[in-house]
């Protein structure tokens, strides 16, 4: 049986003021629409029955997400973590609970915060990796061809096809986050690809490998999990406590990248790191406006004016970012919002 897992327990404070601790990106509308949560589980839908469509995220998600998907996904599908302790124990948690429900299965880990403009060549990419980890009993993740050498993406070292015109290779290595420096070499050969952030695995391939490289998450959330069901209530939470946070792509990816497998895919990819990412997304009216929310202007061009339950009015912008909430709203040129980060770290300081 397949399922689909959204992981969207993630904090990501980019794009402040319209995501910040208490509702991070996947609430965030994109082609302004529904937010990105809700448009991940409408891509899935194709592939994946929504019965077998769960999201998994943390407590303080946990009310924010059922209010979000309430029209697509049964309630119980909503796992909650007892806190943020990243990717790798939210791929082993998740993984264990599914299979004391439903037995093993294929299970696919997807990003909850990502766009992707092109919906059939990614359902069509999903399908193959779901039929590649079934056929290989393996995990598989899916690249595409990288735009420009990012250093906040994973990379995997693609082998040769395992049939031609496949579009499948095993993996000969996966680089996690490299610095600038090496992202420029990697990009140069046509053989590394962007990890998407995509994991594909049947049961037994993603437990094996977290045993044998996470041994600690495996046994401490095993353990926790059988307690449970005797009763011990807390035991998941006790194992949280002690487990260490770390990705999964730097905790097994990393480690076990020669039994992986890769799908090559062509959808069109952004994980919407920035307002310039996201306001990418939504088309500019005539004046050159990227507009979400409620904007009233006069004489303002080529600018991006998100509102959340807000209207914003502007008289004589050009090149400008308005963002705005109800309790903080953010002014500044276009060509400056790498600087967001500075003012998020700095508001922090202030507490
Ligand atoms: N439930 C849960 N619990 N979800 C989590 C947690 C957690 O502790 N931590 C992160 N997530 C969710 C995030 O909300 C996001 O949807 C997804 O898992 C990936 O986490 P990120 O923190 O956004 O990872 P990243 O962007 O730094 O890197 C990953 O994605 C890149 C593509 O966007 C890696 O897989 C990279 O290799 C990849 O290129
Ligand atoms: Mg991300």
């Amino acid at each position: 049986e397949k399922f689909a897992i959204l992981m969207a327990g993630g904090s990501g404070t980019r794009l402040w003021p319209l995501s910040k601790e208490a509702s991070p990106k996947q609430f965030i509308p994109v082609e302004g629409e529904n937010p990105m949560l809700v448009q991940t589980v409408i891509r899935l839908s194709g592939v994946v029955e929504p019965e077998r469509c769960f999201i998994i995220t943390n407590l303080r998600l946990t009310d924010i997400t059922k209010n979000t998907v309430r029209k697509y996904i049964p309630e119980e599908n909503i796992l909650t973590e007892p806190e943020r302790k990243n990717t790798a124990a939210c791929i082993a948690y998740a993984t264990l609970v599914l299979k004391k429900r439903y037995g093993e299965g294929v299970l696919c880990f997807v990003p909850a915060d990502g766009y992707v403009r092109d919906k059939d060549s990614y359902a069509e990419a999903v399908k193959q990796a779901f039929n590649t980890a079934e056929k290989n009993d393996a995990i598989v993740i899916i690249g595409v061809k990288p735009s420009y050498p990012a250093d906040g993406y994973g990379y995997i070292h693609a082998g040769p096809e395992t049939d031609t015109g496949s579009g499948i290779s095993k993996v000969l290595d996966f680089i996690e986050k490299p610095s600038l420096e090496r992202a420029k070499q990697l990009i140069l050969s046509d053989d590394y690809l962007w990890n998407c952030g995509i994991v594909v695995g049947t049961t037994g391939a993603i437990l094996r490998n977290i045993q044998k490289y996470l041994p600690e998450h495996y046994n401490k959330l095993s353990e926790a999990l059988e307690e449970e069901e005797k009763g011990v209530s807390e035991a998941v939470e006790k194992a949280y406590g002690e487990l260490q946070s770390i990705s999964f792509d730097n905790g097994v990816l990393e480690k076990c990248a020669e039994s992986l497998y890769v799908v090559r895919a062509y959808f069109d990819w952004d994980d919407i790191g920035s307002i310039d990412a996201l306001a990418k997304t939504i088309e500019a009216d005539p004046d050159g406006n990227r507009v979400q929310g409620r904007h009233i202007g006069i004489n303002t061009t080529n600018s991006i004016i998100f509102g959340k339950d807000i209207a914003i009015c502007t008289i004589d912008l050009d090149n400008m970012i308005v963002a705005g909430t109800k309790d903080e709203v953010l002014v500044c040129p276009r060509d400056k919002s790498q600087k967001i980060k500075m003012l998020v770290d700095k508001l922090k300081q202030q507490g």
